[in-house]
């Protein structure tokens, strides 16, 4: 029996369907209420406001659960590579053998970029940051491609921008930030995996050869399984409302990426690694820097520190920690920014501040780390974010794409004057 939430409204009863997820989520469906009671909702933040069904990933925030299409990520993160996760969040399924090989090949297929890209990034200053310039390269996909830009493109059509997405930002990403320190460019080399082929493309340069250090490529290759996909946050929601008005797969991530690229999001892994230096810098006191971001006058907020939807850990957070001790061993690293953040983690979590409003290490916390040891650059940190959640944005798009949602549009509640007669400008 389906079941019914009661609202009263001045005194005036109204039914609302009430919708159950595979997991046991309820959801009331207010779609109706304005054109049946005249009211609208208000939720800053859209702190509690469902703004679709999805079959992708299942989070459970009090219970530090978080599940890519019904598998663990702890599993994923042991067993899989990112190719098999993407494949696995864009199409609902994990890859046989033979849909991994036509995948990775169909994506070797297309790793080149036009060689006119080298124009665009001849414009940007050597001030430009590297997510700045991955989101313009992203973007300028369409003028590249504008057959991308046909709303009602085939299926087909579709698998050729994805293949492309997948394919092009591990150089996108690369060529971001060889053109800000100056250097030449690396071609991709598709001799090597996703992850491998990121690495050289960065590392490389004329007056050294690189070679992959295959414990730094599946560190990276696993960091980038933990990003793929976190439903409706922050810049996944933008990708989903920008692709909602028909805009092209390459705008609707490009919009996606300067979204993440906020310290209160995707930034913060790269404010987290300031953050700590600079408590290194000041003598190492993170009794002084935990009260500072206890006083909300200082405007300081401890980076990599809470999150709105987990509540008691973050699962990601755990995995990434012992990914990074392993990694700083292999690698024989040992950072004092490492003991920093492990004291400053210690004493929060055993002040009552932090304990009471639930604030844990997130993702962020530890992915500085462990980019730092791998030896990425910090400028670089959010754009290997937005690599690793490539593909959560595409299955995002896809996703809305097939079920023919509307366009996005949230509702406000005016707080502004009411009508007044306009006064002529030399009255005023
Ligand atoms: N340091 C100090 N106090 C904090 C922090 C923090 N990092 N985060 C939240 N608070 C306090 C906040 O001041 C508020 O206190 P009060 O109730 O006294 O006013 C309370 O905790 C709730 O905070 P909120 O801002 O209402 O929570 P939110 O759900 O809107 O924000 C957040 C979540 C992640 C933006 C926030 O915790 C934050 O700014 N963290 C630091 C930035 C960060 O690490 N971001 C990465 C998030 S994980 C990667 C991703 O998926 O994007």
């Amino acid at each position: 029996m389906s079941k019914t939430a009661e609202l009263i409204i001045d005194g005036k009863s109204y039914m609302l369907p009430i919708i159950e997820g595979t997991e046991g989520e309820k959801a009331i469906d207010i779609g109706n209420l304005l054109e049946t009671a005249g009211v609208t909702t208000l939720d800053f933040g859209y702190k509690n406001t469902g703004a679709t069904k999805s079959a992708i990933t299942f989070l459970d925030g009090d219970k530090g659960i978080l599940r890519y299409r019904g598998y663990s990520i702890e599993d994923l993160a042991a067993k899989s590579t990112f190719l098999e996760v993407s494949y696995l969040l864009i199409y609902g399924e994990l890859p046989t053998q033979e849909q991994l090989t036509k995948f990775s090949n169909d994506i070797k297929t297309h790793t080149l970029v036009h060689e006119d890209i080298k124009k665009i990034l001849d414009g940007f200053p050597s001030s430009a940051h590297p997510m700045g310039v991955l989101a313009s390269l992203f973007c300028s996909q369409t003028a590249f491609y504008p057959e991308s830009l046909d709303p009602n493109r085939s299926s087909e059509g579709v698998y050729l921008s994805i293949i492309r997405s997948l394919a092009k930002m591990p150089t996108f990403a690369a060529w971001s930030y060889k053109n800000v320190i100056g250097h030449p460019v690396n071609y991709p080399d598709n001799s090597l995996e996703y992850s491998s082929r990121f690495l050289k493309m960065l590392f490389a340069h004329p007056a050294a050869e690189y070679d992959v250090d295959p414990v730094i490529a599946d560190a990276l290759d696993k960091l980038l399984i933990l990003h793929a996909d976190h439903e409706q946050n922050c810049s996944t929601s933008t990708v989903r409302i920008v692709g909602s008005s028909k805009a092209s797969i390459y705008s609707s991530i490009s919009a996606g990426i300067n979204a993440l690229w906020g310290p209160l999001h995707g930034g913060a892994n790269q404010e987290v690694i300031v953050m700590l230096e600079n408590i290194k810098k000041d003598g190492g006191d993170t009794d002084k820097w935990i009260n500072k971001a206890k006083d909300k006058n200082s405007g300081f907020r401890l980076m990599g520190f809470g999150h709105r939807v987990y509540k008691n850990f973050d699962p990601r957070a755990k995995i990434i920690k012992k990914a990074a001790d392993d990694v700083m061993t292999k690698l024989g690293i040992n950072d004092p920014v490492l003991e920093i953040a492990q004291k400053l983690e210690e004493v929060a979590l055993r002040d009552p501040y932090f304990i009471e409003r639930k604030l844990y290490p997130n993702v962020d916390f530890y992915s500085g780390i462990i980019y730092r040891a791998l030896g990425i650059p910090v400028d670089m940190f959010t754009v290997m974010f937005a690599m690793g959640r490539l593909p959560g944005w595409i299955a995002q798009w896809k996703e809305l794409r097939e079920n023919k949602e509307p366009i996005g549009r949230p509702r406000q509640l005016y707080i502004g004057q009411t009508l007044r007669p306009y006064v002529e400008l030399k009255k005023r």
